[in-house]
């Protein structure tokens, strides 16, 4: 027995063979979409599985055909293989032409919606990035359960990883997002594949947020801006201007918080709305931001400002679709529901930065130079921020002005 057991083969390596080996093949491949690259962690990793999922309509089959354009672009000899299982060819190279694809005869086409026709194809032309459109409608004759089943879905995602990992090839796999759930959709198979990407918008508006949501080669804070137009994606490499309205004089119910998203500050607007209640039970609605957060900082103003906003209904907005999470923007937050409710207004081009905690006091926040840094560079004027050593703020005090609150209770210091 013990014979049989040493002699059972299987490999192992060091892990300094493995990183010897692995530095060239790690070389990330460059989409020419700086937006993505860095939602990517730097590029895209060869042998990789990304899922990129969003609504219909979104603009996931746009994003990959320009995907691909870009890989074309900076990449000689990669070659590309798009397999469709919505659109006829005719179809996908009637929107390639619109978005001035440049294939360079690298770029395969082919519409399936079974798994082994796709692998001979594979086979055939080894490409060395897979585009798959979409996960829902692609089956394997191995199982027997209709398309977009979730047997089918696992069981195409697993050969398609197995692949990926044994044949050094990169894929992408989009998926739609379905209403609770009443279809299989790409969260079943979030947990198997390398990278997970959502896009977003909010239907009204043209512009698009890339989200990652999982990624094993790099952070999961990054977020993309697009904006899609007449000719496809646009990157949008300044989105502060995009979720700022101007603004020609001081409003009330609104103010301006800076939030970091992943290496970047994005500034955005919040909007608050205090009108008297006919409720019994007084409505707590926020839009962009946890409500049970807004419930929070409405009980620290009635607490600590003496607020009487038990009567009130309160209406949170974060304007431009964006999703707050960090805690810093919680003093912008209080100080948007405070002039709301008392009709006072903060002076134009300032912004409010600080943690709230439940006794009303202000707390510092992480990477407050580089929140200050992007501040002037944007021609902000005065920082609403919590108390900090001098030291920091020195750096800034020609261009910005500080007003330091320890505490909520000291926010009419900064009355416009
Ligand atoms: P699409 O990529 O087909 O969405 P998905 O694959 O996520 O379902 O994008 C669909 C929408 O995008 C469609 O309504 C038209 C719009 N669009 C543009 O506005 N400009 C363009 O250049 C393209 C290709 C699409
Ligand atoms: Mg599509």
């Amino acid at each position: 027995i013990r014979e049989s057991f040493l002699k059972k083969t299987s490999t192992w390596t060091t892990l300094e063979d493995s990183q010897k080996n692995k530095t060239s093949a790690y070389q990330r491949l460059h989409t020419g979409i700086s937006e993505l690259d860095r939602v990517l962690g730097g590029g895209l990793v060869p042998d990789s599985f990304v899922l990129l999922g969003g609504d219909p309509g979104i603009g996931k089959s746009t994003l990959i055909l320009q995907v691909a354009n870009g890989l074309i672009n900076n990449q000689n000899e990669l070659k590309l293989l798009y397999i469709s299982g919505e659109e006829s060819v005719e179809q996908i190279a009637l929107r390639a032409n619109r978005l001035q694809i440049h294939h360079q005869n690298r770029f395969f086409l082919a519409s399936e919606t079974e798994l082994e026709p796709v692998f001979e194809i594979i086979k055939e032309l080894k490409p060395q990035v897979l585009f798959m459109d979409s996960l829902q409608t692609f089956s394997t004759q191995s199982i027997s359960s209709a398309p977009g089943n979730a047997a089918q879905l696992r069981e195409v995602t697993a050969r398609l990883m197995t692949l990926a990992k044994s044949a050094g090839i990169c894929i992408w796999m989009v998926g739609h997002v379905t209403k609770d759930g009443a279809i299989a959709g790409p969260k079943m198979v979030e947990h198997m594949v390398d990278t997970v990407l959502y896009f977003e918008g909010d239907g009204t508006q043209d512009y698009r947020l890339l989200r990652t949501v999982k990624n094993r080669f790099g952070s999961t804070q990054e977020l993309g801006v697009f904006e899609m137009t007449g000719q496809g994606l646009k990157e949008i490499l300044n989105p502060s201007s995009f979720f700022l309205s101007e603004r020609k004089e001081p409003t009330v119910g609104t103010t301006i918080t800076v939030s970091l998203e992943g290496t970047r500050p994005i500034f955005v607007e919040l909007q608050a709305l205090v009108i008297p209640s006919g409720l019994a039970m007084p409505r707590r609605t926020a839009v962009g931001v946890d409500h049970t957060k807004i419930s929070l900082l409405t009980a620290i103003l009635e607490r600590h400002l003496r607020l009487p906003l038990s009567q009130k209904d309160v209406f949170f907005n974060v304007s431009g679709g964006l999703k707050l999470s960090e805690p810093a923007s919680d003093l912008a937050a209080i100080a948007a529901i405070w002039s709301s409710h008392t009709e006072k207004t903060f002076p134009l081009n300032c912004v409010f930065m600080g943690e709230v905690g439940l006794t009303g006091e202000v707390r510092t926040i992480s990477q407050l130079e580089l929140r200050l840094q992007e501040a002037k560079k944007l021609g902000f004027k005065t920082v609403i921020l919590p108390n900090t050593s001098h030291k920091t703020l020195d750096q800034y005090k020609d261009d910005l002005k500080f007003i330091q609150i320890s505490n909520v209770s000291q926010i009419s210091k900064i009355l416009a």
